[in-house]
């Protein structure tokens, strides 16, 4: 039982249109592949420019899959290669910045707030502030053991958003990312083909300018 089923269904019983069908499918195809994709990219050129996590990676997917595939039951086993998505989405969150406009006068952080302005919350530069992470520039996976994140405000991370309006496809991307990452890390690694660093766009979400060139290199089996 697919969504594409369970929404087929509610056509077939008259309960949604076929703008309706549309426009879910269209927000399920861009709102989870494009953000889901970019995580991943930016997780294999993270990865390609530090080796130590590369190799702890590669120790976690050898131990817990051992050659298989990863199924559903493998992913929470996969607590090292979570980190390192996790971090992925820190140091370049797909979605880098929300947009909200307050309905009413509020009071924010002891600022004053009128009705109808342009609020926009930054995960770029909350995800990359000194206020609440040590050198916030490095690329550490190990920020993400319960120890280290346990003290950390909930807000000074928000890949995905909060509230009541947060992502609905949180747990399907990181099951998703955990899923493709064990697949591949197992038999491949990725290696930033490029003697400089890549650029970046922002539009909807956070772009690379141009694709990120990556050789697939076949692992030596230890
Ligand atoms: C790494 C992957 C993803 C990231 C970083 C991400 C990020 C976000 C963020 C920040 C929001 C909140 C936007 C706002 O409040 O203005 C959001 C909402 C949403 N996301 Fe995701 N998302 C991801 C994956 C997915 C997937 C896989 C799906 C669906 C299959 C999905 C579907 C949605 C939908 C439908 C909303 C709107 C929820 C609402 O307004 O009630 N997202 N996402």
């Amino acid at each position: 039982m697919d969504l594409l089923s369970i929404l087929l269904r509610a056509y077939d019983r008259g309960e949604q249109t076929d703008k309706n069908l549309r426009d879910e499918l269209m927000t399920m195809l861009l709102a989870g592949h494009d953000t889901t994709a970019l995580t991943l990219t930016y997780a294999w050129y993270l990865l390609s420019q530090h080796p130590d996590a590369e190799a702890k990676l590669h120790r976690e997917v050898d131990e817990v899959l051992g050659g298989r595939t990863p199924t559903f039951e493998d992913v929470r086993q996969l607590e090292y290669t979570e980190r390192v998505l996790n971090e992925a989405m820190r140091l370049y969150p797909p979605v880098y910045v929300m947009f909200r406009e307050p309905k009413i006068d509020v009071r924010i952080g002891g600022y004053r707030i009128p009705e109808g302005s342009a609020l926009m919350l930054p995960q770029w530069v909350v995800h990359r502030s000194e206020r609440w992470w040590d050198d916030p520039l490095e690329f550490d996976p190990d920020r993400w053991t319960p120890e280290r994140a346990a003290n950390r405000p909930s807000f000074a991370y928000f890949p995905f958003g909060g509230g009541p309006r947060h992502c609905i496809g949180k747990h399907l991307s990181l099951l998703e990312g955990r899923l493709i990452m064990g697949t591949i890390a197992q038999r491949y690694e990725l290696e930033y083909i490029r003697d400089e660093p890549f650029s970046l766009r922002g539009s909807l979400t956070m772009h690379p300018q141009e694709p990120i060139g990556m050789r697939l290199q076949a692992r030596e089996k230890p």
